[in-house]
């Protein structure tokens, strides 16, 4: 059996597009929906990251608002910054790119954002509020994961659900969302203390990998069938790019996609519906101003 790939591009391309006719809308109540993204610094990873999501505002019609700090701001100024777009009306979002140089306390940082214009949903509010099963923003990346679940007609009630990886980012709010009544799935969390994760994915219906380590899931440790989601984006060497470099996944795509029923592919899977999910949480958090 081969698995069906999952587009995740052609799924985000849809999440998009009904965000930028509501955009449309917006605006005609005088609503310009707005987000500021702050960079400190120059990783590498981050600047596409960014990059990528500044070039989907912009085709979403918002507004951009975005400050690109150097690496040597000190937490003070970043934190200065905060309480300015906390204090402006026409910011709706707010989202501070992870990871900060390392002298910046990123909880400091990510709990001083108002949980209102908290579009990463990374604010303790919106944790707390995830797993109390209350309206917030949603992570970007495990809510994107759940609507590719749900575009595939992939069936996750009664389903058992390995998540491998606790990142507050990914792996934690991933378990969570998939443990509500909503998802209905008996979930297992593997992760770096696991002895041994062959025995609980190859039990697993659905595994959803974010380790970030290549290779981490390789088809003799899934079941015939199960549907495998990849996290992954890791940076290998590789002369022949341009770039000098390729990118994977956490699974080993080519092995599993000849075993599972659904596979998503690095990149075009995941990757699009995160950036898909913080337009989304945007439109959301400008639409919340008229309630
Ligand atoms: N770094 C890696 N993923 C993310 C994300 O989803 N949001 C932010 N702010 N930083 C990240």
């Amino acid at each position: 059996m081969s698995a069906v790939i999952i587009d995740g591009k052609a799924v985000a391309a849809k999440v998009k597009s009904d965000v930028a006719a509501k955009v449309a809308s917006l605006n005609e109540k005088g609503i310009r929906p707005c987000l500021a993204v702050v960079l400190v610094g120059d990783n590498p990873a981050s600047v596409s990251y960014v990059t990528g999501k500044r070039k989907a505002l912009a085709e979403a019609g918002m507004v951009d608002r975005s400050v690109i700090l150097p690496a040597e701001t000190s937490e003070e100024e970043v934190l200065r910054l905060i309480d300015e777009l906390n204090k402006d009306p026409e910011v709706h979002g707010i989202l501070v790119q992870l990871p900060l140089p390392k002298h910046i306390d990123e909880k400091k940082v990510t709990n001083a954002i108002l949980p209102e214009k908290d579009v990463d949903g990374f604010h303790p509010v919106n944790v707390g509020k995830l797993v109390t099963g209350e309206d917030g923003f949603l992570p970007c990346t495990p809510n994107g994961i759940t609507v590719l679940l749900k575009e595939a007609g992939i069936e996750t009630s009664g389903k058992k659900c390995v998540v491998i990886g606790r990142s507050n980012i990914v792996g934690k709010p991933m378990a969570l969302l998939m443990l509500r009544k909503e998802f209905n799935a008996t979930v297992t969390v593997c992760h770096t203390g696991t002895k041994n994760i062959a025995e609980f994915t190859k039990d697993a219906d659905i595994v959803i990998a974010a380790s970030g380590h290549p290779s981490t899931l390789t088809a003799d440790m899934i079941k015939d069938g199960a549907v495998v989601i990849d996290v992954g984006v890791n940076r290998i060497p590789d002369s022949s790019k341009k770039s000098g470099f390729r990118l994977v996944g956490d699974v080993d795509f080519e092995g599993i996609k000849e075993k599972a029923s659904f596979i998503t592919p690095v990149p075009g899977g995941v990757g699009p519906m995160t950036i898909a999910m913080l337009i989304y949480n945007t439109l959301q958090a400008a639409e919340n101003t008229l309630k």
